[in-house]
């Protein structure tokens, strides 16, 4: 590979480069968002990282793999004995018994356990604003001061007109089911509310005119 720097061209020789062919066994199907956190290195190895609604765990299969201490965390058993099997496929002994049965609104971990707190398209599932709002800050008491709170979910950006409301924030979705939508005012409010420091702008990207994915990402002061 070359480069330039002061006019001048530099050639070097990248080692243990993985080939391109080999990054779907790597990385699996991880978010892209995730991996930009990744790349930004807000996720490092000595970190205690938690999954809220990781269902069978693909935002996590290269983290356990990599050896990070990771725990998840999903309302469904099925989710959680697929996780555990993922767990236990990646050698990682000490994160076997990481993974539970919970609702994110109670969790069995103590107050700042995590460096990181994932928590990728769940949050749409909230019954209603106070769900949300109560899930929002269970994830936040189990954060680290200083850790970073990951969240993808489905929210109202961009969809002006082509939502059909439900009742209150519950929205029909175009592909069927109702969701909970957030809108941007009410993230901005409980960032606030929880006096975070925002670490991306909100960043929306709109599905094929059936929703909207938003990425809210927050540091804990
Ligand atoms: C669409 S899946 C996303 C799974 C994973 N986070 C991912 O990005 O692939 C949503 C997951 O959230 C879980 N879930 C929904 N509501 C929950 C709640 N209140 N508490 C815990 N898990 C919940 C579901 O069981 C499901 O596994």
């Amino acid at each position: 590979m070359c480069f330039k720097l002061s006019g001048k061209t530099f050639s070097i020789r990248l080692m243990n480069v993985p080939a391109i062919a080999t990054l779907p066994a790597i990385f699996g199907n991880i978010d892209v968002y995730l991996f930009d956190q990744l790349l930004k290195g807000r996720i490092r190895e000595g970190m205690t990282v938690f999954d809220a609604g990781c269902g069978a765990g693909r935002n996590i299969e290269y983290l356990l793999k990599a050896g990070v201490t990771v725990y998840g965390a999903d309302i469904s058993e099925e989710a959680i004995a697929s996780v555990q099997q993922l767990a236990e496929q990646a050698k990682q002994e000490r994160n076997h018994q990481n993974f539970v049965v919970s609702d994110l609104v109670n969790l069995p971990y103590s107050d700042g356990k995590f460096d990181v707190v994932l928590c990728s398209a769940v949050l749409h599932f909230a019954k209603d604003e106070q769900h949300f709002k109560s899930m929002v800050q269970e994830l936040w008491r189990v954060l680290k001061p200083g850790g970073m709170f990951f969240s993808r979910f489905s929210t109202t950006i961009g969809m002006a007109g082509k939502l059909q409301q439900v009742s209150g924030r519950q929205y029909q979705m175009p592909h069927g089911p109702v969701w909970f939508l957030a809108d941007e005012a009410l993230l901005r409010e409980q960032a606030v509310s929880l006096g975070a420091i925002s670490l991306e702008p909100l960043k929306t990207v709109l599905v094929e005119q059936d929703r909207s994915m938003t990425t809210w990402v927050l540091q804990k002061v």
